[in-house]
């Protein structure tokens, strides 16, 4: 192992408010307003909540402290990424390229998540504008979100050209914040965004509350109703694994774990920064975002305007129709309506930029740490990976480009990943050594019960996830089963765009670890 006295100086966070509210930024997301409420309404609301609430205790919480850990060691050796920080947990030559995992995942993810989250600064200048005020029905504005993504030709946009420049802004401004770096430009995004964000999310809520049942003729379509179909707990769909699943798969998603982008913030830690209090604590702002302000908009309105039936039936006919469909709606109706629509998309834009930072991070910190590359270079070859691979999600979108990218990446990935982590540092690395490592300079120190589940039950449980998801879906989508023949080259186009990431990620790892034996020499 290297002398760490002798490494080049790691930038760092400015402060520890700030490293919380930039990692809280990182799990703050779409996933928290967008991907949650669909979650919630299609999985039977109360009875989707308990699994939710049992894996953040087994699976979150754990996962936070399990990466703030190798995170912050890795860092320790001058290893943002994954690929190296991998390699200090385990003496083997394969562990290095069990880490490219945490390479491939974000920078997949970036690439489809900057093309949706450009759609929230698209539509947070149409509700200024007004531009969908006069569609009165989920079918005319589906047809106005759909026209705007060029999935269906529409009377409202004639060309892609919209939703392209709106791509460009966001691919802009997400690498600028990128190369102004950690403290400049992740750090500082995190002290404006997200108490803007928080600001925005309370004023929607309270706005929601006040909804109470808009139309008295029909009373059953209320906030109210709203609020208990998320909030009366029932088992009453509990033992549909369906439900499980997507509990996990949300608790994965909103948390950012399993994507490397956890790691690479903590590597940027000092070797004695307390990580127990503040992996807890970003954990607990997300889910404060998550249930709290993204439990308390989009399905208590949709309620109180559709009613819960037809919430839960929105829910299913797509993941973005209740945000960019219903919601829209609801604006229309309600006085001042553009304001309000104006900061439903900015808090969406929000949390979707300080998320994709996290997503971009990781290979920028990888060029950096392994090659030695600049921050501008290393942004640079970032940048064009990402420009040159999101012309797939956009013209291919009504492909199934992006699902099967989401997919791969977003659901099945981020738990392959998250086993193969438990396993290298709680058994392969020694749970000793790591609990030591993750208590080191704590503000308090992990309650011990956590011990027994980081090594037993969060093992087990991702893995039985992983088999069940391998045997229920993986198999079936990897197979094609149930897609419509026109999109099937498409599929395997966005596989193929996936698998060069992969191969180019791998032998990035070799090159530099065969130029460092070189320089060791
Ligand atoms: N955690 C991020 C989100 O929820 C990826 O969108």
């Amino acid at each position: 192992m290297s002398n760490n006295n002798s490494l080049p100086k790691r930038e760092r966070w400015g402060s520890r408010l700030g490293l919380i509210l930039a990692v809280a930024g990182n799990a703050v997301g779409l996933g928290n307003f967008l991907r949650f409420p669909v979650q919630a309404a299609e999985n039977g609301g109360g009875s989707f909540m308990i699994p939710y609430f049992i894996f953040f205790l087994l699976l979150g919480i754990p996962l936070m402290w399990i990466e703030w850990g190798i995170g912050r060691f890795g860092g320790k050796y001058n290893h943002g990424s994954t690929p190296g920080m991998f390699n200090l947990l385990w003496k083997n030559p394969t562990a290095k390229y069990l880490g490219a995992l945490g390479l491939v995942i974000s920078m997949t993810i970036l690439i489809y998540y900057t093309y949706i989250e450009s759609w929230t600064l698209a539509f947070s200048f149409f509700s200024i504008n007004q531009t969908y005020f006069g569609l009165d029905s989920h079918n005319s504005m589906r047809e106005f979100l759909y026209s705007f993504q060029g999935k269906q030709t529409g009377d409202f946009f004639s060309s892609l050209w919209p939703a392209y420049i709106f791509m460009l802004i966001t691919f802009i401004l997400n690498f600028w914040i990128l190369y102004r770096g950690i403290s400049k430009g992740i750090e500082r995004l995190a002290y404006i965004a997200m108490p803007l964000l928080f600001i925005f999310g309370i004023i929607l809520a309270v706005r929601v509350i006040f909804l109470g049942t808009p139309n008295p003729a029909i009373p059953e379509n209320s906030v109210a109703n709203g609020f208990s179909f998320i909030w009366n707990f029932n088992f009453d769909h509990i033992n549909q694994p369906r439900i499980w699943l997507a509990a996990a798969g949300q608790i994965f998603f909103t948390l950012s774990l399993g994507m490397g982008a956890i790691h690479v913030y903590a590597s940027y830690l000092k070797p004695k920064d307390d990580i127990v209090a503040s992996g807890l604590s970003t954990a607990m702002v997300n889910e404060a975002a998550e249930v709290g302000l993204g439990g308390s908009i989009a399905i208590p309105a949709a309620a109180a305007f559709f009613g819960v039936t037809l919430t839960t039936q929105i829910a299913s006919a797509g993941a973005f129709d209740l945000g960019f469909v219903s919601m829209p709606l609801i604006f229309e109706k309600i006085p001042l309506g553009f304001v309000f629509g104006t900061l439903w998309f900015l808090l969406l834009f929000l949390a979707g930029i300080t998320s994709s930072v996290a997503m971009g991070q990781p290979f920028i910190a990888f060029l950096e740490d392994e090659f030695g590359y600049s921050r501008k270079k290393a942004t640079i070859i970032l940048a064009g990976i990402v420009l040159v691979s999101i012309q797939f999600v956009i013209f291919f979108l009504d492909k199934g480009f992006l699902d099967e990218m989401d997919y791969w990446a977003g659901t099945f990935g981020l738990v392959v990943f998250a086993l193969i982590e438990t396993i290298l540092f709680m058994w392969v690395f020694g749970s000793k050594k790591a609990w030591d490592e993750m208590n080191e300079g704590g503000d308090f120190r992990i309650p011990k019960i956590f011990f027994f589940i980081m090594k037993y039950v969060t093992p087990v449980i991702l893995l039985c996830i992983m088999l069940w998801w391998l045997v229920q879906d993986a198999i079936p989508i990897l197979l094609l089963s149930n897609v419509e023949s026109d999109k099937v080259p498409y599929i395997w186009g966005a596989r193929a765009l996936m698998i060069v990431i992969t191969i180019l990620i791998l032998f990035m790892i070799k090159r530099a670890w065969i130029k460092k034996a070189q320089v060791n020499r």
